[in-house]
């Protein structure tokens, strides 16, 4: 006879929906805040949040460099997988956090040098605007492609044609980009220096970069103004790579797990912890009350919930462990809850796996849950890792795994214990630009949000009221008996 056997049916998340509440001014959509805690730090919740609820997989068909970019750009943020080298994931990070955002490193020359020569340069890097210093790094000028022609002025130095630092509008210490933005708008410059107390050179502001970065207003950044970025790490190698990952900037750690619940989780996050004390670190998966405590008290700062629900996932068909995503969230976020309660620290909970649309993300996050983690809803985008194809006349991308045989090809050694695999490999429905597709999905749990009369995902979490529908309900909840000539599919969630 097994120990426990709940003889309550476990539940999914479409098999909720939302009862509105009262929709005042002070709920109106543009009220909403989807501002949302990523992990507890003893600096209090500020210090690590997401401002929009969502974070990619870390997945080798979701995560890449590009995705990295512009997740954190539009407010969220990725996790680059860790199934591939440890110096493959580490330059991945650097690269993310070497993208400024609006402010950018220079490259600079001295004034002694010949215009033939920076011409060079220019050509071999792809710009053509060089701040001047001197040997103490102090601003002395800027070269512009206007001030100079590589032909005619090539034996001239770049004293002799650039435009001096008296005659320049220059920031002084400026690290806001607003800032920055006003004092350009004022000069007639297409860059601005900026300087430190000693007029030590630091960074450049280009004009184009600024109108660009006003289109990002959710912009994910950290104290030096790179963009935030996630890692995941695994619980075999983890004493190499986290050193690596850190050295590179990775703001948080995930532990890639199907299963959390276990003792190479627990010396995982606890080396972690007391290695890297200041790296939050997210454990998980788990599906229960249990796993959370076990998490938590082994050191985990947030906890990813689900097992089993994935789109390519096939780990309750092959293992038979799993349980639906909402009564997984519902179990964990009591438990989280009592924790709060009992110790003042709030752990967030990520919901992972089986989230298709912004339906699914509003009843996770109306059940407790601070943010969702996805993987085939990114793997649709522009900016995840692999090539487009056309298939049976469709635009598509291929997504697969981390438990399937492609995705553990990279080390097959660490898995040759494996007699079989835990996901699929298929394919998903193009669907454009991240930047085209996620703020619908965000201006619908807003809309959600804004008829449930709450205005941020706290209040949700407090004030939501769901009801289980029957498969009945569900049916009448789509278009039925009526003829659609041309079956526009823009108000169904992709089935690919
Ligand atoms: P999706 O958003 O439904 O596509 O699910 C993505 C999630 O599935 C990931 O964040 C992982 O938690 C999980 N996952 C990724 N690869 C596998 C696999 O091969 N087998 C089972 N679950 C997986």
């Amino acid at each position: 006879m097994a120990k426990k056997i709940i003889n309550e049916p476990s539940r999914t998340l479409m098999e909720y929906r939302l009862l509105p509440g009262y929709t005042t001014d002070e709920t109106s959509i543009d009220q909403i805040s989807l501002e949302t805690t990523l992990a507890w730090t003893p600096e209090g919740e500020q210090k690590f949040k997401l401002n929009i609820p969502v974070v990619s997989a870390a997945m080798q068909s979701v995560s890449g460099v590009e995705m990295g970019i512009e997740l954190a750009r539009l407010g969220g943020l990725a996790f680059i997988f860790c199934s591939q080298t440890i110096e493959n994931e580490a330059a991945m990070i650097r690269d993310i956090k070497s993208y400024k955002a609006g402010f950018v490193d220079p490259f600079y020359v001295h004034p002694d040098m010949l215009i033939g020569d920076v011409f060079e340069i220019s050509k071999s890097k792809g710009f053509n605007t060089f701040p001047v210093v001197d040997v103490n790094h102090k601003l002395l000028g800027i070269l512009t492609k206007n001030d100079y022609s590589g032909t005619h002025h090539a034996q001239l130095k770049v004293s002799e044609r650039m435009i001096p630092r008296d005659q320049l509008v220059v920031g002084v210490n400026i690290s806001d980009i607003k800032e920055a933005n006003k004092l350009l708008r004022e000069s007639h410059q297409s860059v601005l220096p900026i300087v430190n107390e000693d007029d030590r050179l630091k960074n450049l502001v280009f004009r184009k970069d600024i109108r660009n970065h006003m289109n990002y207003p959710m912009e994910l950044l950290d104290d030096r103004k790179r963009l935030l970025t996630g890692a995941a790490v695994n619980t075999h190698d983890y004493k190499e790579r986290v050193p690596a990952l850190e050295e590179a900037g990775a703001d948080i750690l995930t532990v890639d797990s199907s299963d959390g619940f276990s003792v190479y989780q627990k010396r995982t996050l606890e080396w972690i912890t007391a290695h890297y004390p200041h790296l939050p670190v997210i454990g998980g998966n788990i599906i229960t009350g249990k796993g959370f405590r076990f998490l938590v008290d082994c050191g985990a700062r947030a906890v990813k919930v689900g097992m089993g629900g994935g789109s390519i996932c096939i780990t309750q068909e092959q293992k038979g462990t799993g349980r639906g995503l909402a009564s997984a969230i519902i179990d964990v976020v009591n438990e989280r809850n009592r924790y709060f309660e009992e110790t003042g620290k709030y752990i967030p909970v990520v919901a992972d796996g089986g989230i298709v649309d912004s339906k699914d993300i509003t009843i996770a996050l109306a059940l407790g849950a601070d943010y969702v983690m996805m993987g085939r809803y990114f793997a649709r985008m522009e900016e995840s890792p692999t090539e487009k194809i056309q298939l049976n006349n469709r635009i598509m991308k291929p997504y697969w795994g981390e438990g399937s045989a492609r995705a553990r090809e990279w080390k097959s050694v660490r898995y040759y214990q494996m007699k079989f695999v835990e996901g699929v490999e298929g394919f998903v429905q193009y669907a454009g630009k991240l930047r085209d597709n996620l703020p619908e999905t965000l201006s619908k749990i807003k809309a959600s949000m804004s008829s449930c009369g709450v205005t941020n995902i706290r209040e949700f979490h407090e004030n939501a009221e769901l009801e289980i529908v029957s498969a009945l309900s569900i049916r009448e909840g789509k278009v039925h008996d009526i003829y659609m000539p041309n079956d526009s599919s823009d108000y169904k969630s992709d089935k690919y």
